[in-house]
Formats: C-alpha cells, sequence, structure tokens
C-alpha cells in the first residue's frame, strides 16, 4: 500500500467509528494545549473517546495530554475537542503528529481553533499573555504534507498567506476587549523541543521575526490550512523564552502559568466559538 493509500484507510475507519458512535457533522474543531485539557469538561452531554479506543489515533505520552476526544454542543454549536496532542518530539513522525487534525477535517470541521503553550521571545509582554496567532514559522525542518498529496483534501503546493484567519482575528480581539482581555498578536514559531531552546536560538528567533516559541500547532495548521479551513490560533505565554529573563525554565513552570491563565483562556476560547 503507498502512504497515501493507507492514511485513507486509517482516516476512513477512524471516521467511520467515531460517526457510528454519535460523533456527526462537527462544525468547530478545538485542539487543547497544556494545562487547558480540562475545558472540554465543558461540554454538556458530551461523547467522549479515550484516544486509546479510537482506531488509529495516536496518543500522546505527555502527562497532562489526557488523550481524550470530546463531542457535544457547546454554545450552540456541533464542537469536537481533542484533549491531549500527539507532538512531532515523540517520535519524529509528522504524520503521526498531524493525524487528529486530518481526522477532524475528515470529520468535517471548518473551523479549527488550535491552542498551545509558549514560551515569549517578545520582550515587551508577559507571562500570562494571550497571543493571536499571525502567522508561523516552521522551523521543524519538516512538513506534515511531505509524501504523497491527498489531492481530496487540497492542492499539492498550498498557499500559506492567509493560513490564520485575518478578520476572525479581528473579531475576537474586539470581543475580548468588550470583557476587558487584551489580545497579543504575533508570529509563532515551531522548534521540535522537547528540550527546550537556547538564548541563541531565541535570539535568533526573535531577529527573523518570531514572538513566541512551542512545539506544536504548526503540522495542524498545515493540514488544516491545506483543505481551507478558517483557523485561528492562541498562545498563553507561559514562561519568558530562554535567556530573556537570567534563569532556568522548567516543565512545571509552563504548566504553573497554563493554571493560573486558565480563567481568561477558557473566556476567550468560549468568544472564539462564538463568532
Ligand atoms: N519553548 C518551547 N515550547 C514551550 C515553551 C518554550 O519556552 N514554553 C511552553 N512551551
Amino acid at each position: 500500500m503507498t502512504g497515501a493509500e493507507e492514511l485513507r484507510k486509517n482516516l476512513k475507519e477512524t471516521v467511520a467509528f467515531l460517526n457510528e458512535n454519535g460523533v456527526k457533522d462537527p462544525e468547530i474543531g478545538v485542539i487543547l494545549g497544556s494545562g487547558l485539557n480540562g475545558f472540554a469538561e465543558r461540554i454538556a452531554d458530551p461523547v467522549v473517546f479515550s484516544y486509546d479506543d479510537i482506531p488509529n489515533m495516536q496518543a500522546g505520552k505527555v502527562s497532562d495530554h489526557r488523550g481524550v476526544l470530546v463531542f457535544g454542543e457547546y454554545h450552540g454549536k456541533r464542537v469536537v475537542m481533542l484533549a491531549g496532542r500527539f507532538h512531532y518530539y515523540e517520535s519524529l513522525d509528522m504524520q503521526k503528529a498531524s493525524y487528529a487534525a486530518r481526522v477532524l477535517v475528515a470529520l468535517g470541521v471548518k473551523r479549527f481553533i488550535i491552542t498551545n503553550a509558549a514560551g515569549c521571545i517578545n520582550t515587551g509582554w508577559n507571562v500570562g499573555d494571550l497571543m493571536l496567532i499571525r502567522d508561523h514559522i516552521n522551523l521543524s525542518g519538516n512538513n506534515p504534507l511531505i509524501g504523497d498529496n491527498l489531492d481530496e483534501f487540497g492542492p499539492r503546493f498550498p498557499d500559506m498567506t492567509y493560513t490564520y484567519n485575518a478578520e476572525l482575528r479581528k473579531k475576537l480581539k474586539t470581543k475580548a476587549s468588550e470583557k476587558g482581555i487584551g489580545l497579543r498578536e504575533g508570529v509563532y514559531m515551531m522548534f521540535t523541543g522537547p528540550s527546550f531552546e537556547t538564548p541563541a536560538e531565541i535570539r535568533f528567533a526573535r531577529t527573523i521575526g518570531a514572538d513566541a516559541a512551542g512545539m506544536s500547532t504548526v503540522p495542524e495548521a498545515i493540514i488544516a490550512n491545506h483543505a481551507g479551513c478558517e483557523i485561528i490560533g492562541i498562545s498563553l505565554m507561559t514562561n519568558m523564552a530562554a535567556g530573556v529573563l537570567d534563569q532556568p525554565l522548567s516543565g512545571e513552570e509552563v504548566n504553573a502559568a497554563a493554571a493560573e491563565a486558565r480563567d481568561k483562556f477558557g473566556t476567550v476560547l468560549d468568544l472564539a466559538i462564538d463568532i
């Protein structure tokens, strides 16, 4: 079987399983980043699946990322929330790192809300700030569309000029400011991880125009954009990036900041689902 045939077959199995078990015509797909997985519990009367029970779905091993797909009606919309993602650094496999996004597309999702925890490169910003992603830089050295193109999803050479929807960004910024929440806007840069960046890498990232550093989101955004979906990207600054302050970084710090900002992030996610 070619790579494309195998991917098609796997997606067919995954989608058939989800459809048969009550996941029908989702409009919005939400991918929850570190520390935000609890948001999925807001869906009333949900259909819940552990990734382990979904054919071909890869569960990540990072402890906070539970690996649960939740479907239900939320704020009057049919929403699929993915609590837990499989990261590129877990296996150097872009197909696995983007499979969940492929599933959302194949289920019929038209709007993606992709969230993450990120290191703050912009020295004018602070830990706890939320950034709407205006654009990204893919420093992973890889691309989830490498290999046979699935023409039914999108073109071989997809344009990336308007990946993160400007109109939705503007609306979301206005709505958030009405609630007293200021949203930053900037460029997300994907490093592979799992080691955090060096101070020199962060200086490089800043020089070439990045505001935030992270280890996710880009594979999913490339897949969603390929398929013509609208994308809202939201990064939570969980720490100042390496070298911005004269102190080490830690995963605990990231989780603590994510916990601290949970309410604000939840409000912005609600607004993003409403627009
Ligand atoms: N770098 C990369 N990924 C991250 C960071 C960081 O500083 N913080 C949270 N995720």
